[in-house]
């Protein structure tokens, strides 16, 4: 049979992994999929690098759609990033017929119920294992391998820029501004970082897992998203001597109220396998009623392990593109008509537990005062660490810092806690609050 035929939009480190890989597993892909499987044509702007990038044989233009419009391309392969052009460009593919693979995690976050409509109207495959997590199959993992359980939470290392930036601040006791400027430099971080610091890209994948998860539509716009940006040496140091690490977390959780979907740095078991994730590694931890806990561990981006994962939807696209599309595996592993209207709890009434650091004057009843605080709203205190007082220069005071660990409270409860304490005047600086995932 002839191979099947592939285009490609956008020939960057991640297009250049995929013809890398193609070329050298080439006949066992081949064995695997019933065909082989050829980038024939590749659009991008610089036309040189692209064609550099694909080789002698592959046709080049600077025209996405001049792809999109050949009869002889099956496939579709969207490597552009971003929801301007991308989105356009993959809705015209589906439009054409083509089966599309994406690594758009941005893209399918936002205007993913768009994207799956338009594609099961048409009878096509989009395919995103390399939009979550890189080269860890988790796509694959929650939509078929587990497709037996109810799935109860997601926790995820899903961004590695983040979690290289947190392991060096805890490796070298040093700040984030430091860290990141070393990770632009070494190049682990991007010029501009905003969406890897501020928590959006791990949202977007998170809003991707919960989706899959739990068989609601994407809805990206519900995730509580917090980066990393405010975290300090000193709140690393004091996890660590309480026992935790501090990672960034992407969760999704089943609760009797609704679903949850949140983005933010937690504190984190040490003794946990996902708190032991160091650099700029990814890892999932997916708990599911049958199966119970299981971990998913890899590298998360880079040219190879990305186009790992673009190649096994091609290799599933080779070899489903001729089924009835009504039995293939739905986008959203749930069928389309069965979708739950489960809703995305807003943030308020999410249920956790919390790290609590205070720079408070080192006076007697303060302790007692910001205590009586959370028993008055019923929040139940689990640890409590202070530390010695530094002298204030020059004025004989005295402030210290106060750490506190609490049981499970709802969030509304905890804000409330948070404004009454941070009027104390013997609070001496904005409180640092730091949500606590056991994952047991
Ligand atoms: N920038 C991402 C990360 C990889 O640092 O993990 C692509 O989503």
């Amino acid at each position: 049979m002839k191979p099947i035929q592939v285009g490609l939009l956008g020939a960057g480190v991640v297009g250049s992994g995929t013809f890398n890989v193609l070329r050298r597993n080439q006949e066992e892909i081949k064995r695997r999929a019933g065909r082989g499987i050829e980038i024939t044509m590749v659009a991008d702007l610089d036309t040189a690098r692209a064609q550099a990038v694909a080789g002698e044989g592959v046709k080049v233009t600077a025209d996405a759609r001049a792809v999109i419009a050949n009869p002889d391309i099956d496939i579709v392969i969207e490597l552009i990033g971003g929801y301007g052009i991308a989105r356009t460009l993959v809705l015209e593919a589906i439009a054409a017929g083509k089966h599309v693979v994406t690594a758009n995690k941005a893209l399918l976050a936002v205007h993913g119920t768009e994207i799956f409509a338009a594609a099961s109207a048409k009878g096509v495959i989009v395919a995103f294992e390399a939009a979550v997590a890189g080269g860890i199959p988790i796509i694959k993992a929650l939509r078929e391998g587990l497709t037996a359980n109810r799935i109860q939470w997601i926790a995820g290392i899903i961004n590695g820029t983040t979690n290289f930036i947190l392991s060096e601040m805890r490796d070298k006791g040093l700040d984030f501004e430091v860290v990141l400027k070393e990770a632009q430099r070494l190049g682990y971080a991007e010029a501009d970082p905003t969406f890897d610091i501020e928590g959006v890209d791990a949202a977007h994948k998170a809003t991707l897992m919960c989706s899959i998860a739990f068989g609601i539509p994407v809805q990206f716009d519900k995730a509580y998203v917090e980066g990393i940006t405010q975290l300090g040496a000193a709140d690393i140091k004091y996890a660590e001597q309480l026992g935790y690490r501090i990672k960034l977390l992407g969760i999704t959780k089943r609760t009797a109220k609704g679903i949850e979907l949140r983005v933010h740095p937690s504190l984190v078991p040490g003794k946990r396998l996902i708190a032991n994730v160091e650099g700029a590694m990814n890892a999932v931890v997916v708990q599911g009623d049958a199966v119970g806990t299981t971990l998913y561990y890899g590298k998360g981006a880079g040219s190879e392990p990305t186009a790992s994962a673009v190649i096994a939807d091609l290799v599933d696209i080779t070899r489903l593109h001729t089924a009835d599309p009504l039995n293939r595996v739905p986008h959203l592993a749930f069928q389309p008509n069965a979708m739950s209207d489960l809703h995305v709890l807003p943030m308020s009434d999410v249920v956790t537990s919390y790290y609590l650091r205070l720079r408070v004057a080192d006076e007697a009843g303060v302790l007692a005062k910001v205590t009586g605080i959370l028993a008055a709203l019923g929040i139940s205190i689990d640890a409590i660490l202070q530390r010695e007082a530094d002298e204030v220069a020059g004025e004989g005071a005295t402030q210290t810092d106060l750490i506190i660990l609490t049981h499970d409270c709802v969030e509304s409860e905890m804000n409330a806690a948070l404004k009454q304490m941070q009027a104390l005047p013997t609070v001496l600086a904005p409180i640092t609050r730091i949500r606590k995932e056991e994952l047991a």
